[in-house]
């Protein structure tokens, strides 16, 4: 590579950086301890397991109960990471964490 090239390159990284406040989060797993988590059986578990069990383990997915308002946030920011999940299964996968990972009021 010649020197101009990868100067260019390290310009380019740079200006990346420049607009790190703009970019979404850096899509890392964070290397936390999981505990175990069971995932009650009901039709759309097999696609929660297809979706999101693709970049982290499931359990990460469902360490604790939250509010479906979140679980809509945390679905569409996955999609954004590039989760594969049409509009209807993005429901779905709402529905089943609705259903068995919503915090009670
Ligand atoms: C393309 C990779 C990818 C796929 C597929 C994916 N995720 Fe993630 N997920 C990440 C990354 C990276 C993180 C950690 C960084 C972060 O949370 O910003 C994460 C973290 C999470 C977290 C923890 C967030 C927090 O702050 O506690 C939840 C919940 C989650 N994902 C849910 C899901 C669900 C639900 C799906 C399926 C629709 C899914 N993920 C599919 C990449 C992915």
């Amino acid at each position: 590579m010649q020197t101009r090239t990868v100067a260019l390159l390290a310009t380019l990284l740079l200006s990346c950086g420049v607009h790190a406040a703009d970019a979404p989060p850096p899509a890392t797993i964070p290397a936390v301890p999981l505990k175990p988590v069971t995932l009650p059986d009901d039709a759309n578990k097999p696609l929660l397991l297809r979706a999101c069990a693709v970049c982290h383990p499931i359990e990460m997915v469902v360490q604790r109960k939250r509010p479906v308002e979140e679980w809509e946030r945390q679905v569409a920011r996955m999609v954004g990471f590039g989760a594969v999940a049409s509009e209807a299964e993005q429901d779905r996968i709402i529905d089943y964490l609705e259903r068995w990972f919503s915090q009670s009021p």
